[in-house]
């Protein structure tokens, strides 16, 4: 989402919505503006895109105030409607609660339920579906019992649990803005006479470009005058002042040459979204919306996954995962291949589509006709509230946040880890023998942010290689069990953005054909899965060899420390350990790197490559 706040003479509904507009990328569910003018604050909010809002602000003007906050959102929890827009007072649907304070919020507060049903025994009822409404109202509950509001940010902040990025305002303390943020990004800018905070500095830099960057855990308090930095407990905090001096554009990809160099950069952060709330109080795993009873579930015989393009390899990784772990059949088919051959589905079928936009033509038209043989339907999907998880039976929502960059990046990593909970969610509604090992892979995969991060701190090797093979003619990606749609992936990234030929095959195939179009020089990229019981890492290498012995040259992804591979790599991409299954995390990573530093370096438009589209909504 994105967000700002200002305080200082300007007309605030200007600021906020010309701030919004140069954030609008973040998110465009729903945008809204708060204004506090003389003890009272007036909310304006809007489903759709921020034009919506402008037009309903040219019916009813707000005042220019003297504080405001202003949001545009990408749903979370609830619907894109007018009523799930932020801000959110703190009134409560029988007004038992503040009318003082608004909020806006961008993140994910994971304790959400239990603190609703504190507030509810306290006669506090939101009017909304959001996770949002609830801080407000426990910010409004302080601020009523006499505590100033940035008191009441720091007490509400100690209990909350999740990412998230509050600011708010309060109607009898008409000159302050107060913000706080844990594991969401928060930025302030700093005037004269007036000051900023912002989800990025996209948001103010047409008035200032002197910024402060929030650490963790910290608070700040703006007025016109001044701006205090503090932590929760309300103690001084250090923090860093910078000058900006990008332009407006660079500003809106975070100084990033292209929107999907960016996304691949939040890669850790999406992951880490996705993996958010997903358990309850007993550590059992959740869905987000659901009409399919555990029942049903542990009937099922059979699950097709359905899907296109990145997708589609997204659920080529979750066929592995899923059978390992629950001992169903998993298929995985195109979307545009499914219906017309006539699929044998049934009610015992689980039919799991899988699509970032959610709006995907082929994708819609093969769920419907699941849905006429009588199957259920699961959808994957970044975008709430998109036709596809409509359309579904039960949704598990990925939280990359909106993905410009027309080459799925951030959004296939988070498909990824979906497609994991699924398969967990699977195991342990049906209490097979994977049961038990739940916890410990959740745990594995919340350690994965972290070594997704260390892949994108060490990419030297992976710009050289960029710059060694900018005039390839042709390269080939190789993978085996996981590793597999690896290279698949790898080679329709580079197909995508460098429109150079590349082919993805399965490195056990190699000797089946592919192995015919070996010659002097050609680029290789094989991954290399674990060592692990069985045997697939030393058939690996011995494909690396056999490449290698045919005067290609090979790059190969493969484990820190494995010292089977060194011997055999023309150039070595290691990556963090962790077990077979997860590897695709990593392993992606680097690819997604080369084809965009190639493309870059070829001067082509990486955001939006010749011929393609974001969302196809043609059959
Ligand atoms: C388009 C995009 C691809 C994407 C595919 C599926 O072809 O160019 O990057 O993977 O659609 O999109 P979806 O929104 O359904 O995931």
């Amino acid at each position: 989402c994105g967000i700002i706040g200002y305080v200082g003479p300007r007309s605030l509904p200007e600021v906020l919505v010309n701030g919004l507009r140069r954030l609008e990328y973040r998110g465009y569910d729903s945008a809204g503006i708060a204004v506090v003018d003389g003890g009272e604050t007036r909310v304006a909010k809007k489903a759709g895109k921020l034009a919506n809002l402008t037009a309903e602000l040219a019916e009813v003007p707000l005042p220019d105030g003297s504080a405001g906050i202003g949001h545009t959102r990408w749903a979370t929890h609830g619907a894109p409607n007018d009523v799930n827009a932020h801000p959110h007072r703190a009134t409560g649907s029988n007004g038992n609660g503040s009318d003082r304070v608004t909020l806006i919020h961008n993140g994910i507060i994971e304790n959400y339920a239990e603190l609703a049903a504190e507030l509810a025994a306290d006669g506090l009822v939101p009017v909304s579906e959001t996770d949002t409404e609830i801080v407000a109202l426990l910010l409004g509950r302080e601020v009523e019992s006499g505590t100033p509001l940035p008191a009441a940010m720091r007490a509400v902040c100690r209990r909350l649990e999740g990412a998230y990025t509050l600011v708010a305002v309060d109607s009898d303390d008409p000159d302050r803005v107060v913000a706080a943020r844990r594991n969401s990004p928060l930025v302030v800018g700093v005037g004269e006479g007036e000051n900023f905070v912002a989800s990025d500095v996209a948001a103010f830099i047409e008035h200032t470009r002197e910024a402060i960057e929030l650490g963790q855990d910290q608070m700040v308090v703006i007025t016109p005058e001044g701006v205090e930095v503090t932590d929760f407990d309300g103690a001084p905090a250090p923090t860093r002042a910078y000058h900006v001096d990008w332009d407006l554009t660079a500003a809106e990809k975070d100084g990033y040459d292209w929107f999907m160099r960016k996304e691949i950069f939040e890669q850790p952060r999406a992951v880490a979204d996705t993996l958010l709330g997903r358990t309850d109080a007993e550590g059992r795993l959740l869905l987000d919306e659901s009409s399919i009873s555990a029942e049903e579930l542990r009937a099922i015989d059979k699950i097709i996954v359905v899907a296109c393009g990145t997708a589609f390899y997204a659920g080529l990784v979750a066929k592995y995962a899923i059978e390992h772990w629950t001992r169903i059949s998993c298929e995985v088919e195109l979307a545009s291949e499914f219906r017309y051959r006539d699929p044998i589905v049934d009610a015992r079928t689980l039919v799991v589509t899988i699509s970032q936009s959610g709006e995907t033509m082929d994708t819609l038209m093969a769920i419907r006709h699941a849905r006429e043989q009588g199957a259920k339907v699961m959808a994957i999907c970044n975008t709430n509230g998109s036709t596809i998880p409509r359309e579904s039976d039960a949704v598990i929502y990925t939280h990359a946040g909106p993905e410009i960059g027309v080459a799925s990046t951030k959004g296939f990593l988070t498909q990824v880890v979906a497609c994991y909970l699924l398969g967990l969610y699977l195991a342990q509604v049906r209490g097979t023998k994977f049961g038990d090992e739940v916890a410990a892979t959740l745990a594995e995969l919340q350690r994965t942010p972290e070594a997704i991060q260390r892949v994108l701190d060490d990419l030297e090797v992976v710009h050289k290689l960029a710059r060694d093979l900018v005039d390839a003619p042709s390269v080939l990606f190789l993978g085996r069990h996981a590793g597999y749609p690896v290279a698949l992936e790898g080679a329709l990234k580079l197909k995508e953005l460098a429109y150079i030929h590349a082919e993805g095959f399965a490195a056990g195939e190699l000797k089946h054909g592919p192995i015919a179009l070996i010659d002097t020089d050609l680029p290789v990229f094989v991954v290399v899965p674990p060592k692990g019981r069985d045997q697939l890492h030393d058939k690996v290498i011995s494909n690396v060899q056999e490449i290698r012995a045919r005067g290609a040259r090979t790059i190969v992804l493969a484990e820190e420390g494995d010292a089977d591979v060194a011997a055999y790599a023309d150039t070595l991409i290691t990556l963090p350990k962790v077990p077979t299954l997860l590897q695709p995390l990593l392993a992606t990573v680097p690819l997604q790197v080369f084809a965009c530093e190639l493309a870059t370096l070829k001067g082509h438009d990486v955001d939006q490559p010749r011929n393609l589209a974001k969302s196809v909504t043609v059959e």
